[in-house]
């Protein structure tokens, strides 16, 4: 939409390149095509910089299409920008489209296989590409994308010289930060844009109990939110509840200062114009109060106006990969959350990792391994690492998994207050505020600090 859309003038070749579909085992001997995007408008060949974008749970186009932050850096570093997407995503199927049907084939889907698919592709390219052997290359990423390009920098110092890992939650995993900060974070966001607005979340959960008592109520409630779907019943009305939560953290997320299409097409600072509807004092009756919620959750799904009913069973893109994000969590990226209902606007719920892990055992025929990450990755004792930056939103509920004080000269963090999830990563706009521009431009200091190091240590 308007400007940030003009901007996207993309000049990269899709390729395919084959890799290993198991890198830890010798059984497995099959490869797999997978998908990266390449753009070499700038790059100063010999031995220029590489940015390296480490894909995330989705198509690696779309990542693209919003890492502004690249192509706006890439001429002044004289950088090449690669987009690599995560297998099992987007066109990077090892088995086809059918490949999420048995868990055998889904066994292979897990961060560490997805890091050394980077390792290896980047090593190829660097063979293979004239003026490439000598390149720095700098692994850039955000949301679970940024906790890849940190994991990266860690597991491979030897390919990458640095990370950027924006919005990257690497310690929400168990024990390692409160399961109830990632919602505190969703209703402040809320608590500061509007009057009343998270009070009058927080009692809606309640009206909707009430009104969802008689078959009467549900009807309303079907036809004021214009459901695609008609509530029937009391569960029904549980998971409807669930896609609403669902809606406010997405908002969160995507609170950003200007127009913009991440998850949804939005206006800017959406949640200052979702709290408008949500404006009422304490004496509003149930049903006044869940006409201003319906009216607030069209604001996330009817901004175009184009809508003609509400899915409860979707809340985003279609660009992102739900299920194969859903297999993951089942396994190794095991994020404990929780609410209570009085430091957040939720219904309070406990984090409970067997009622979980039976559900994954009953979806995959898996159970997720609660301590692995932190196992393979280092938890919160990643000292001896280098050259990582982490940067955060202040407005991101995910900055409450995020590395948000510096650890060492150089596993740095930014934090960006009026930031929503990678702001920084996004083209730059005449709305930004100025936490995010001046971000950026440590970022990139970073960057250039990396690459002379790099530069250095080659040629001694
Ligand atoms: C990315 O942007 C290009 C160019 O504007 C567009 O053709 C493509 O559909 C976009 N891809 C996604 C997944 O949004
Ligand atoms: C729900 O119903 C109860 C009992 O009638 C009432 O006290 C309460 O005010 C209603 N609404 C909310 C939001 O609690
Ligand atoms: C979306 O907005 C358009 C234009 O205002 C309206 O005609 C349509 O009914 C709305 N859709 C829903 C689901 O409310
Ligand atoms: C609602 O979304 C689900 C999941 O994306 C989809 O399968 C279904 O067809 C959608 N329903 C309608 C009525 O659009
Ligand atoms: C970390 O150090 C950098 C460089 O000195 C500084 O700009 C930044 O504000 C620090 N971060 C935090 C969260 O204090």
């Amino acid at each position: 939409m308007g400007l940030s859309s003009l901007k996207l003038l993309f000049y990269f070749v899709s390729c395919f390149y084959l890799i290993q579909i198991d890198h830890f085992g010798f059984l497995e001997d099959g490869t797999f095509k997978q998908r990266y995007l390449m753009a070499d408008k700038h790059w100063k060949q010999p031995g220029g910089p590489v940015l390296f974008y480490t894909g995330n749970e989705g198509d690696i186009t779309w990542f693209c299409n919003n890492t502004g932050f690249m192509w706006e850096i890439a001429e002044e570093l004289g950088a090449m920008l690669v987009f690599a997407e995560h297998r099992y995503y987007g066109e990077s199927l090892p088995f086809g489209p059918d490949s999420y049907r048995g868990s055998k084939h889904l066994n292979y889907l897990t961060s560490e296989q997805a890091l050394a698919d980077f390792a290896v592709l980047i090593q190829d390219l660097k063979s293979t590409l004239p003026g490439a052997q000598h390149s720095p290359v700098i692994a850039v990423g955000g949301s679970y994308g940024g906790m890849l390009s940190a994991w990266f920098r860690m597991k491979y110092p030897n390919i990458v010289v640095g990370a950027l890992a924006s919005s990257a939650p690497i310690w929400q995993f168990p024990g390692m930060v409160p399961c109830g900060d990632f919602y505190k974070i969703v209703t402040q966001d809320f608590a500061r844009s509007g009057y009343n607005c998270d009070a009058n979340i927080r009692k809606s959960w309640k009206a909707i109990e009430n009104v969802s008592s008689t078959a009467a109520g549900l009807q309303w409630m079907t036809e004021e939110f214009s459901l695609c779907t008609p509530l029937k019943n009391k569960n029904d009305a549980f998971g409807f509840k669930n896609w609403l939560q669902e809606t406010w953290v997405n908002l969160a997320m995507v609170d950003y200062p200007y127009e913009a299409n991440f998850l949804q097409p939005l206006p800017r600072w959406p949640i200052q114009v979702v709290c408008k509807y949500l404006a009422f004092d304490s004496t509003v009756s149930d049903y006044q109060l869940l006409r201003g919620v319906s009216q607030a959750a069209k604001v996330y799904y009817n901004y175009t106006g184009s809508s003609s009913c509400l899915n409860t069973s979707q809340t985003a893109t279609g660009s992102l990969g739900f299920l194969g994000w859903y297999y993951q969590a089942c396994t190794e990226m095991v994020m404990p959350m929780c609410t209570d209902g009085v430091h957040d606007m939720f219904e309070p719920e406990e984090w409970n990792f067997q009622a979980f892990s039976d559900e994954c055992n009953i979806i995959f025929g898996v159970r997720p391994r609660a301590d692995w990450a932190g196992t393979v990755y280092g938890g919160k004792d990643i000292t001896s690492h280098s050259n990582i930056i982490f940067s955060n939103g202040g407005l991101d509920p995910w900055s409450a998994g995020g590395v948000t004080y510096n650890i060492t000269d150089s596993l740095v963090s930014i934090m960006i207050p009026d930031g929503a999830h990678h702001l920084d990563l996004r083209y730059s706009n005449d709305h930004d505020p100025p936490s995010v521009r001046a971000a950026r431009a440590l970022e990139v200091k970073y960057f250039r600090e990396w690459i002379k190091q790099a530069k250095k240590s080659s040629t001694s």
